[in-house]
Order: structure tokens, then sequence, then C-alpha cells
């Protein structure tokens, strides 16, 4: 490869409401890594919170960063001890949070981060899929161990979770009710869904109870209402709500900082004990088995991505405003020049 430099969207400093698109070097790779040609990515809400600065309790990053958790690509180039993949194969993945930074031309990541491209998907619709997927995995398969026939509820089911979480919850079996405005009431059936409930309308926990599960995507006062709908024996698993102590120390976060979200989670853990069920807090971890899985079942046309706009990668800064208006059909993607 001749080119040295590449075009990447950057943070440069907390609390900046957009990202700067900048000529970097082009990444150089380990030996266990591969090097991507990014051909789309797609825009998550940690991007929003990143930039914020709300997520440095639990992540911290040095600045300048080139922001992006998810993409889909070709390999051109593999370390000196990848051997599952190799130079012109199209992959897509999710890269530890240590090493963000797929709005860029190139981006190097770990070959256990990544799974083959599904077949049936173009980069663009494959971008939509890498951290959804495996977030929405890890909650219904790993944590809450999903048995057919469990009640389910979905929170935000139009939303880039929801839209995932569905399906997948479908296709372990369980009876799946979830949130919408009613204009999305008819794609979440047609994802899926057995159970509507309009959230402008009606509340959830005034109409549900003896669920066997709460996936809850928005915290706050739903996260804490989901206790009331919970059976004994269930999980409350939050993706968006209060880390607990026990994440803070799986995650490897300072003492102190287990101290905090102990204190800060207390309530939850409360109505955990109060309905003998059990809560935990999720961030969700890259996996390149997890992803190849995804990929199984989406070649079987068993999962679709559902994506809602297409911006062209200099129009990035438009699709982050989007991603924060908070009401996205799905997916958000970026797609990058070729
Ligand atoms: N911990 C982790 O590892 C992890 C991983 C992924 C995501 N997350 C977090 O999970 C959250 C959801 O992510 P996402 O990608 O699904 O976000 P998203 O795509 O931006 O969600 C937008 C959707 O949320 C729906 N919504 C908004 N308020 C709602 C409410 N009160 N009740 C029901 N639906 C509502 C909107 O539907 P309407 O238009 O109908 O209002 C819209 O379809 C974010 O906070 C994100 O940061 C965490």
């Amino acid at each position: 490869m001749t080119k040295k430099t590449m075009l990447a969207a950057t943070l440069t400093h907390y609390r900046q409401n957009d990202l700067k698109l900048t000529q970097t070097s082009i990444p150089t790779i380990g030996q266990h890594d591969v090097l991507v040609k990014v051909r789309a990515a797609s825009i998550n809400p940690i991007d929003a919170k990143t930039m914020a600065g709300k997520m440095r309790f639990i992540l911290s990053y040095k600045l300048p960063l080139i922001m992006g958790s998810d993409f889909a690509g070709e390999i051109v180039a593999v370390g000196s001890r990848v051997n599952k993949f190799k130079v012109g194969d199209a992959v897509y993945g999710r890269p530890r949070k240590s090493r963000i930074g797929t709005f860029a031309d190139y981006f190097a990541i770990n070959a256990d981060e990544i799974a083959l491209k599904p077949k049936n998907l173009s980069y663009t619709e494959a971008a939509a899929i890498p951290l959804v997927g495996l977030t929405s995995y890890q909650v219904l398969h790993d944590v809450m161990a999903i048995q057919p026939g469990q009640k389910v509820l979905i929170q935000a089911g139009a939303g880039g979770i929801g839209t995932f979480a569905i399906q997948l919850a479908k296709q372990l079996g369980a009876f799946v009710t979830t949130t919408t405005s009613a204009a999305h009431q008819q794609l979440v059936r047609d994802l899926g869904a057995d159970q509507v409930i309009d959230y402008h309308q009606i509340n959830f926990a005034d109409v549900l109870n003896h669920y066997d599960a709460v996936f809850d995507t928005l915290g706050g006062q739903n996260l804490v209402q989901a206790f009331d709908i919970i059976k004994p024996g269930g999980h409350v698993v939050s993706i968006s709500g209060m880390p607990t102590a026990k994440f803070a120390k799986m995650a490897g976060l300072p003492y102190w900082k287990q101290l905090v979200l102990s204190l800060a989670s207390r309530q939850l853990m409360r109505r955990a004990r109060q309905t003998k069920s059990h809560y935990e807090f999720l961030l969700m971890k890259p996996s390149g088995v997890e992803l190849a899985k995804l990929t199984e079942m989406i070649e079987q046309k068993r999962l679709q991505p559902i994506i809602d706009r297409v911006f062209p990668f200099e129009a990035i800064s438009e699709a982050l405003a989007y991603s924060q208006q908070g009401h996205a059909t799905g997916k958000i993607i970026v797609q990058m020049p070729i």
C-alpha cells in the first residue's frame, strides 16, 4: 500500500459537539492485527456520550481520538501471527474500547474481534450489526439465557438495539413485548414482537407482570419500574442505566470507583433483593466468535439489519446530530469513500 495518510473523524476535546475531519497517519498493525479498508461504519449513542465526556468515569481516552465503534470493510494487510483471515477478506467487527477509531479510511483491529461479513449483506448493511448485534447477543443469550416460552420486555424496540434484540429474542423462542411510539408499531411487529406498548399512551409497568426478563435500554425511571414487572429469579439487564459495583470490579476500575457505583446503584440492588430478581449492568465486549454466530444466523436469513439512514462520511456531523435526536428507526450508517 503506497498511501501514507487517511481521512479520519477526530475528537480533539470533550464537550465538542462535532468531529473534525482531518488527514492523519494510516495505523500500523501488530502481529495479531489486521488492517482494514473501512467501507462503512455505524453511528452509536456511545459516540455522542463519549464526545460529551459522559463515559469518562468508566472509559478514559487520551485525546485526540478517532471515533467510531464498529465497521465493515476489506482486509488490506494482516499481522504475522494472523492465520484466520487473509488480505481481501470482507469482514466486520467491533473493536475493544481502548482501540476504537472506525470513522476513518483505514482501521487496525485485533483479528479476534472480527468475523467474516455475511455474504448476503452489503458493507453498508453489515456495518449496522457488530455493536448492536453483540450487545443483544450478550444480554439475551449470555446473561439472561433466554429459554423458549419465556417472557421478555425489550425497551425501545424501534432503536438500533431494539430492532436487532427483538429478532434475536424471537430466535431464542421468547414471547417478546416491546415499547415504541405508534409510528413504529408495524415495524416492530414485522420484526416479531408479540405485544407492543405505545409508551406515549401507556406505562408498561401498569399492564405487564411476572416477566422473566427485562432488557433495559433507557435507564432512569424505566429501569426502576422494570422491577415492578419482574418475577422472582428473573433478570433485569440494563445497558443504559446505572453500572453496579460488580461491573466496576470486573471492568478493573479502582476501588474508589467501585465504591461510588456501589452507592449509586443501591436503589436498584435493593429493588432486585426485594423482588428476588437479578440486576446487571452490561457493557458489551468485542468477540469475533460471537459475531461469527450472528453471521451464520444472518446468512440463514434468521436475522436482518434495519437501517434508518445512510450518510456519506463527509456528512458525519449530520449523522451524529440525527442520532442525537434519539428517534432513529434502526441504525444510522456512514459510508466511506471507496
Ligand atoms: N452498555 C452497552 O454496551 C451498550 C451497547 C449499545 C447501546 N447502549 C445504549 O443503549 C441505548 C439504546 O441504544 P440504541 O442504539 O438502541 O439507541 P437509538 O437507536 O438511538 O434509540 C432510538 C430509539 O429509542 C426509542 N425511544 C426513545 N425513548 C423511548 C422511550 N421512552 N420508550 C421507548 N422507546 C423510546 C425511539 O423510538 P421512538 O422514535 O418511537 O420514540 C427510537 O427508535 C443507548 O443509551 C446506548 O448508549 C449501551
